[in-house]
Order: C-alpha cells, then structure tokens, then sequence
C-alpha cells in the first residue's frame, strides 16, 4: 500500500487537508501542535467544511488558514466528494485528516487518497462505531473507553488503527463528562498518529500498523 512518503520530495512537509463539519477542537489542536513544534514536518495546506457556519471553519480563517466551504447538503455525495478531492489536489494535500467530518466518504474519495485519510473516533475501536459512540460506552457500561485514530477505509469506522488512548469511565459520570476527558485525549492523540503516519516509517501488516526502524545511516 502507498505509503505517503514515497512520492514527494525529500525533507518538504507533509501537507495536512484538514476536513471538518463542526466544532473543530481536533483542528485546533493539530494547528497548535503544530505552531508549539511538537508535530514536526507537517504544515496545514487548507481547512474544507462541508457545512458553512461551522465553528472550527471560523477559528481556521481566525488562524490564517486557507479555508474552502464545500457545502454537501442536497447534493450526491460523488459529486459533492468529487469537489473536495479537486480542492485536495489544488492545495497539494498529502495526508486528509477527518476532524468531526459528519460525513461517509464515497468509495472514489477513499480511492483517491489511499493509506492517506485519518480519521478520529471517540471510542475503543472496534467498540462503539458510528454516532454517540460516548454514550453507547455508557449505555453498555464498560469502564474504560477511550479514542482511536485510524486509516479510513471503505467501511464506517474501520480501517487499521494508528493510535488509541484508553479512558477510564467512572460511576459518576454523564455523557458530557465521560465526553470531555475522551476528548482531551483525542487532541493528544491526533497530533501523534499524524506524526507517525508522516513519518512514513511504518507499514501495513494485515489490519496492523507496524513501525519499521530507520537503515543504519538513512
Ligand atoms: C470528536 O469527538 C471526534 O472524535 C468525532 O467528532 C468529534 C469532533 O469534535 N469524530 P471537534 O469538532 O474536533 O471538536
């Protein structure tokens, strides 16, 4: 599989199209991970929202940020997906990071960027896919959760996974706390599965993320 780093140039950065539809805190958390110099050889190359008085778009516009609106509603999802991967390409993005993307993408979009969409989920994957994955934790009363960085494949919630971090539920819990403390560890994990995944030093075995060691003298 294509790994991200074989066809670019050396040493350049890695550049991230960050996809959102809401809130944006993951965003905000790559961009600061990013200024603070804790995610190194990676830059943002655009900020798309499908949806156009999303919050997260207003604090990348706040950031400088290239931003694009590609509004989804009422439109086939090809077609729609079809415009976000022109505006992917227009801004040489390497690595799509899904950042509370509300969206399923179209088997052509997947095709399109392969081994190269990331996507975070609040919960210990393959546990609690889809919507309210919080809740179903809760409703089910496991007492760790957690969340999961993965490649996006053609199935919902899926592809193999780069990082998670587990968090314990605790009995006083609702779904907004149990929510809130997923999330900060979201943000941390984010910012370290992009890094792994530009790196390129790693590869696919089977559903397994492996980490290859660097040649003696590479
Ligand atoms: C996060 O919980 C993420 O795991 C899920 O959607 C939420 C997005 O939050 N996919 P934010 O917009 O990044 O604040």
């Amino acid at each position: 599989m294509a790994n991200l780093q074989n066809d670019r140039p050396p040493a350049a950065p890695v550049r991230l199209g960050i996809l959102l539809s809401g809130r944006g805190s993951n965003f905000v958390a790559i961009a600061e991970s990013i200024r603070a110099g804790r995610l190194k050889g990676v830059e943002i190359a655009v900020v798309i929202s499908n949806v156009a008085d999303a919050p997260g778009l207003k604090k990348a516009k706040d950031l400088g940020l290239p931003t694009a609106v590609l509004v989804s509603k009422g439109r086939a999802r090809a077609e729609h997906d079809a415009d976000v991967i022109a505006c992917l390409r227009a801004h040489g993005v390497d690595l799509v990071c899904l950042a509370g993307y509300m969206r399923l993408l179209s088997r052509e979009f997947v095709t399109a960027f392969p081994e190269r969409i990331l996507n975070i989920h609040p919960s210990l994957l393959p546990v609690f896919p889809g919507l309210e994955a919080q809740a179903q934790a809760l409703d089910y009363g496991v007492k760790v959760s957690g969340c999961t960085v993965h490649f996006v494949d053609e199935e919902l919630d899926h592809g193999a996974i780069v990082v998670q971090r587990a968090v314990p539920v605790l009995e006083t819990d609702d779904t907004h706390t149990l929510a809130e403390r997923i999330l900060a560890e979201e943000h941390v994990a984010y910012s370290e599965a992009i890094e792994m995944v530009a790196s390129g030093e790693y590869e696919i075995r089977g559903r397994r993320y492996v980490k290859r060691e660097r040649e003696p003298g590479g």
